[in-house]
C-alpha cells in the first residue's frame, strides 16, 4: 500500500514538473526599479527583484503552468507570465475588486481559484492556458469585521473540496471569542462540494479547525495536508500579580507556530488559548514564576482560580515560538517538507523594531509519519533569517501599509520547487523578489 502510494505520488510529481516549465534564475530584470529598501541576504541564497510598482502585493500563488498570480490589496488579482530569461514577460488583470485584501488560493489542478474580502469568499473557474476567470460564486459570506481585516483562504491540496478560512479577533482583547460561535479568532473548514447555492454563513456553518487563535494570518499545508499556522499575538501587555503591574510588552507574548491538524478530521475543542493563555518568549520578564520557559503558556493576571499552570491541558501551546510583534503573514513549505518559510511583516509595538525578514524553519518527518519543527518547543533558535531588512531596529512603521522598510507579505515556491518568491506590500512601492538556494 505504502509502495503504491509513493508510485502514484511520483507519477503525479512527474506530470506536474512536465507541465510546469523551469526558468533560469535572472540576475537582473529590465524595467524593474532598483530595490526600494536596503536588505541583507544569507550567503546561501541569491536574490533578484522581478517586479516593482505593484499595489500592496499581499499574496503570491502559482498555477500548474508556472504563471504567477498576485493578490494586490485594494485592487484585485493579476497574473504574470515569465519569459525565457526568467523575468516577468506579460501581466494581465484577472479580476478587479477594491475589497480584496489578502486571501488567494488555487486548487492543485489549477482549475478553481478562491479569493476573499473582509466579509466574503468567492470561487471562480480558472483557465491557466487562457488566463481567464469565469463562473464567479460566493462560497462563504457573513464574516465579521474588526481591526484584523484579512481572511486567509487556502484550498487543501489533498482534499480539493475543503477550504480553510482564518478570521482574526476584532480588537487586541476580543473576550467573546472564548466561544467559537462568535466566528472570530478562529480557523474554520468548509466543504465546498456541499455549499448552499448562496454559500455558507461563516459563523453558523463549517467546522472549527482551531479557535483561540488571535490572528492566524499565515497558514500552510505540510506534505501530509496538515495545517500549520503562525499567529500574530497581543500588543502592549502588562503582567499583573497581586496588584503589581509590570510592562512586559517588549519581548512578550511570543508570536506562535501552531499545529492545527488535519482539516479532513478536525479535533474537537482545539483551543489555542486566546484571549486567556499566551506564550512566553522572554522568561526573565516573569520574576514571580520561574518555572516559565520560552514556549510556556501564561495568563496576564494570575488569580486564585486561574493561573499560568491552569492553561495546561486546556490551551494547546505552540510548537515553536518567535520574538514578539514580528507579525507573520505567509507560511510556505518547500516541496519535501524540509523547511517552512515565513514572512515577517515587522513590528510597530516595540523599540527597537524587529521582524522584516523571511524565516526558514527546519522541519523533520517523524517515525509516525507526522512533520514537526526540528527545534524543541522551548527553543529561541528554531529558525534562521534568510533575507531581511538591513537595519530592522531602525524600521519605523506608522501604519500597516506605511514603513521606512520593506514589509514582507506574500511568499510562494514555484511549481518546480526551484524558486522562492516573496513580496513587500509597503504602499510606497509594491515589490516582488525571486530567491534561489545556491547549489
Ligand atoms: C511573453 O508574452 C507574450 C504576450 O505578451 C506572449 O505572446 C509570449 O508567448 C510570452 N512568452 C513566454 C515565454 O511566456
Ligand atoms: C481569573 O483569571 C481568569 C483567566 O484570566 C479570568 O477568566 C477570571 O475572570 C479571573 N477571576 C477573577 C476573580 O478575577
Amino acid at each position: 500500500m505504502r509502495l503504491l502510494t509513493s508510485v502514484v505520488a511520483a507519477l503525479v510529481g512527474q506530470a506536474l514538473s512536465q507541465d510546469a516549465p523551469s526558468f533560469p534564475f535572472p540576475t537582473s530584470c529590465s524595467g524593474v526599479a532598483a530595490p526600494r529598501y536596503a536588505y541583507t541576504v544569507d550567503s546561501g541564497w541569491q536574490v533578484t527583484k522581478i517586479a516593482s510598482g505593484l499595489r500592496q502585493p499581499r499574496t503570491i500563488i502559482f498555477d500548474p503552468l508556472g504563471h504567477m498570480l498576485v493578490l494586490q490589496a485594494s485592487s484585485g488579482i493579476s497574473v504574470h507570465t515569465f519569459g525565457p530569461d526568467g523575468c516577468i514577460n506579460s501581466t494581465k488583470t484577472l479580476y478587479q475588486n477594491s475589497g480584496l485584501n489578502h486571501g488567494l488560493s488555487l486548487t492543485a489542478d489549477g482549475k478553481t481559484l478562491y479569493a476573499s474580502s473582509q466579509t466574503t469568499a468567492w470561487s471562480w473557474t480558472y483557465d491557466p492556458a487562457a488566463l481567464t476567470l469565469t463562473n464567479q460564486k460566493t462560497v462563504v459570506s457573513g464574516i465579521g469585521q474588526g481591526i484584523h481585516s484579512t481572511r486567509t483562504i487556502l484550498v487543501s491540496p489533498k482534499n480539493p473540496n475543503l477550504i480553510i478560512i482564518s478570521v482574526g479577533s476584532n480588537s487586541n482583547w476580543d473576550n467573546p471569542t472564548i466561544d467559537p460561535k462568535v466566528g472570530r479568532a478562529i480557523v474554520k473548514v468548509f466543504d465546498v462540494s456541499k455549499a448552499p447555492a448562496n454559500g455558507y454563513s461563516f459563523n453558523s456553518q463549517g467546522t472549527v479547525l482551531g479557535y483561540g487563535l488571535r490572528n492566524e494570518v499565515a497558514l500552510a499545508f505540510d506534505p501530509n495536508g496538515h495545517v500549520w499556522g503562525a499567529e500574530n499575538s497581543g500588543d502592549d501587555f502588562r503582567r499583573t500579580v497581586n496588584g503589581q503591574s509590570t510592562d512586559i510588552h517588549i519581548d512578550n507574548p511570543a508570536e506562535e507556530l501552531n499545529y492545527l491538524g488535519d482539516p479532513a478530521a478536525p479535533l474537537a475543542n482545539n483551543w489555542f488559548g486566546y484571549p486567556t493563555c499566551f506564550t512566553v518568549w522572554e522568561p526573565s520578564n516573569f520574576r514571580d514564576n520561574t518555572a516559565l520557559k520560552t514556549g510556556s503558556q501564561f495568563v496576564v493576571s494570575p488569580n486564585s482560580t486561574f493561573n499560568d499552570a491552569s492553561c495546561e491541558g486546556k490551551s494547546v501551546p505552540p510548537r515553536l515560538s518567535f520574538p514578539a510583534h514580528m507579525a507573520p503573514i505567509t507560511n510556505g513549505f518547500d516541496s519535501k517538507g524540509e523547511n517552512l518559510y515565513i514572512t515577517f511583516h515587522g513590528s510597530w509595538d516595540r523599540q527597537p523594531a524587529q521582524g522584516y525578514f523571511v524565516a526558514e524553519v527546519p522541519f523533520q518527518k517523524n517515525a509516525d509519519g507526522l512533520y514537526e519543527p526540528v527545534a524543541p518547543p522551548d527553543s529561541k533558535t528554531g529558525y534562521k533569517n534568510i533575507i531581511g531588512a538591513q537595519n530592522p531596529g531602525g524600521c519605523n512603521s506608522p501604519s500597516l501599509t506605511m514603513s521606512s522598510c520593506w514589509r514582507l507579505a506574500g511568499l510562494s515556491w514555484d511549481p518546480t520547487g526551484e524558486r522562492l518568491f516573496i513580496s513587500s506590500d509597503n504602499q510606497a512601492q509594491g515589490e516582488i523578489f525571486v530567491l534561489k538556494k545556491k547549489a
